[in-house]
């Protein structure tokens, strides 16, 4: 018997690399507690033929309901940012680290606050993140905040030491990609900041995507 801390999406993962059947058995994960209370399982959405990926942390209030990637606040103000670094949405495949909308329910508040998902929930997903990975095979990869940060490049990986640097993957478990990776806030952090610091944080936000834009793949 597995131990439950040892509970992952990996089990659930069908043999192929095709993202309409992985996201068919994404469905039916229960590889963490997560999938207990949220409403759907949001994978990622985007052509296989995408040469950027961008990951996010997780589906938020909206996306739950909605069941894709990136439709609330967060998804609104990715996209203004996309627009002005001149990459297109349609060009991108967009997806989370965590596939499952964690929230608390405060008491007698109707209102689903989010919750940061955990190290297990992260782990636990991951399998997930990278089977996109090897069907969409990117040429750059963007990771937004320190939840996608840290799931593909470790978990002591600071976000902040590291933005417009171009990065690289570390060796991934059978998976040959070698995409330019970039990594910068998460889109929600700068509608969580203070007003008077919003315009800056979104121009910083665009500017490192327009950095990703010019990465490359390296070549293997
Ligand atoms: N925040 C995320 O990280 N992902 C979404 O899909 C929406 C908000
Ligand atoms: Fe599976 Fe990820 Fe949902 Fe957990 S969060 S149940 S690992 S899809």
């Amino acid at each position: 018997m597995p131990s439950r801390s040892a509970r992952t999406a990996a089990e659930f993962l069908p043999d192929t690399r095709d993202l309409d059947g992985l996201a068919d058995a994404a469905s039916g994960c229960k590889g963490c507690d997560l999938y207990l209370d949220a409403t759907q399982t949001v994978f990622g959405s985007g052509s296989a033929g995408a040469e950027m990926m961008l990951v996010g942390e997780q589906p938020g209030d909206q996306e739950d309901k909605a069941g894709a990637p990136f439709v609330g606040p967060a998804g609104k103000l990715l996209d203004k940012a996309l627009v002005q670094a001149g990459i297109e949405r349609e060009q991108v495949y967009v997806t989370n680290a965590v596939k499952h909308f964690k929230f608390t329910l405060p008491e007698r508040g109707k209102r689903r606050i989010h919750k940061t998902p955990g190290r297990t929930e992260v782990v636990a997903c991951r399998p997930w993140l990278l089977a996109e990975l090897d069907a969409v095979r990117p040429d750059v990869l963007v990771l937004m905040g320190a939840t996608a940060a840290q799931s593909l490049l470790g978990s002591t990986f600071r976000l902040t030491a590291h933005r417009g640097e171009a990065l690289r993957l570390p060796p991934l478990e059978g998976i040959d990609i070698a995409p330019g990776v970039a990594v910068t806030v998460h889109p929600s952090s700068v509608l969580r900041g203070p007003p008077e610091d919003r315009q800056q944080a979104f121009d910083a936000l665009v500017s490192d995507l327009r950095f990703a834009a010019g990465l490359r793949a390296y070549p293997r």
